[in-house]
């Protein structure tokens, strides 16, 4: 049994080139640079901000820090402690559901709910008295202004609480804490998730250049020359390099990736809560993925070539199928149907039966929709690596999607091999939980580089 050859074809919009990711490269190439300009900064899409992180950590870096980690559903407090010398860091850490009427909320609403999860945190930890450092990861792009200072810029993944755009996150979070008046607070540094990310993997690895989430939303960072930075305003003293957030999830938000935009992009973007903007991220990460295999199913349903045309509409709602089942179904060894079949018939309810034919056809489109969003990934991250232009590289990596799908790793490393500079080596590192230790790892740096 084989894919049928008018489910190839429904498909093949979706299946991106080599030459074809060269462009995409060439496009975000021009974008980065756009964004890093002082002059084209303002106009840029692809915003490149400069973190304000410019030392990596040495390894020696020591003490009892907390973090925040606000990026997703879900919101973490953490106390770590880093032991210096050693490449393990203890920590306990406590996870907060975020309500979506806190995500859509007021802003004020939005910090007083982690102001009293921190609060509560501190207590049941007994350091309420202690005032101990503080890294704030908050994962949204933010003009920063300082290692301390962050201005959201735009909200995105789902979040749009009224009152925060061109605030700084860190006085909010702070004038919260002072309303509570029950715990202090001393913030020392606010970052990205994917600045985290990098620093967690430089802590062990010192080749480690960029920071890479693929996750609710994706991203990526690297570390750029200062003298390439034409938007950098403050010294150009050593370490002469800068982390850079390049939110590139709003790449394409000036149409320029039209030439491999699909319908079913334009749907996912057309009914989300911020339509036209993060259009490479709505063709990528886990918050979309799911809803547009959902919509090709729905299509080829519609059109009879699955589930003998039944119940398209119900069975694929618009949210229904959540990117955690293409990792499921593709988990799935080839001809064996139980995951497949198990979602389809218990968390679908597609009505019995479900042939092999149709397990087939599910799964093609699964494969196509995940490998898509990982050889864009690949192209974004070959174009940032020949950008680095160094012999080796070391990309740390996080987030749901490169975790929990059975093959995004290697779809990444088969691509990037293809597309990257011939002379370059890289290697992609899961950097496990980089929100939280790279939050206290930058407070770490940030107290030891103002002491040194
Ligand atoms: C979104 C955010 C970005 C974050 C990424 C991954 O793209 O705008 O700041 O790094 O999601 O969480």
């Amino acid at each position: 049994m084989s894919v049928p050859e008018k489910v190839v074809q429904v498909c093949e919009e979706l299946i991106i080139s080599d030459e074809t990711l060269r462009r995409v490269m060439d496009a975000l190439d021009h974008e980065i640079n756009l964004g890093l300009g002082k002059e084209t900064n303002s106009s840029a899409t692809v915003k490149c901000f400069p973190t304000y992180v410019r030392c990596l950590p040495n390894g020696q870096e020591k003490g009892k820090f907390l973090a925040l980690d606000l990026g997703g559903t879900n919101f973490r407090v953490l106390l770590i402690d880093l032991e210096g010398g050693s490449t393990t860091a203890k920590m306990v850490s406590k996870i907060y559901a975020v309500p979506t009427a806190v995500m859509v909320g007021p802003g004020d609403g939005l910090f007083d709910h982690i102001a009293q999860c921190l609060s509560t945190f501190m207590h049941e930890h007994k350091v309420e008295n202690v005032k101990i450092p503080l890294g704030f990861t908050f994962s949204f792009p933010c003009r920063q202004e300082g290692l301390t200072k962050g201005i959201l810029v735009t909200w995105t993944k789902g979040f749009n609480c009224s009152g925060v755009e061109g605030k700084d996150v860190v006085l909010m979070l702070q004038e919260a804490i002072r309303r509570r008046g029950d715990v202090e607070i001393d913030v020392l540094a606010v970052l990205n998730d994917t600045t985290g990310t990098l620093m967690a993997c430089a802590y062990k690895n010192q080749d480690c250049r960029i920071g890479l989430i693929i996750g609710t939303g994706t991203n990526a960072c690297y570390i750029e020359k200062l003298d390439k930075v034409e938007l950098w305003n403050e010294d150009h003293n050593e370490p002469k390099q800068v982390i850079i957030n390049t939110e590139w999830g709003a790449f394409g938000d000036n149409k320029c990736l039209d030439f491999i935009y699909t319908g079913y992009d334009r749907e996912v973007d057309e009914t989300s809560i911020n339509p036209g903007k993060q259009i490479f991220e709505k063709m990528i990460s886990g918050m979309y993925m799911g809803d547009i295999a959902g919509l090709v199913l729905r299509k080829l349903t519609r059109e009879g070539h699955i589930f003998r045309g039944n119940g398209a509409d119900e069975i694929f709602k618009r949210g229904a199928f959540h990117t955690k089942y293409i990792s499921e179904i593709e988990g799935d060894k080839v001809g064996d149907w139980t995951n497949c079949r198990q979602i389809l018939l218990e968390e679908l309810g597609i009505p019995e039966p479900v042939t092999d034919q149709d397990c087939i056809v599910v799964r093609h489109v699964c494969e196509v929709v995940s490998r898509r969003a990982a050889h864009l990934v690949s192209a974004g991250l070959a174009c940032l690596l020949n950008k680095i232009g160094e012999k080796k590289a070391v990309v740390a990596v996080d987030g749901s999607v490169y975790r929990f799908h059975p093959c995004f790793h290697n779809l990444m490393t088969a691509a990037i091999q293809k597309l990257v500079n011939p002379d370059m080596k890289f290697d992609l590192m899961l950097s496990e939980d980089g929100s939280g230790r790279g939050a206290a790892l930058v407070a770490a740096v940030a107290s030891r580089t103002a002491s040194d």
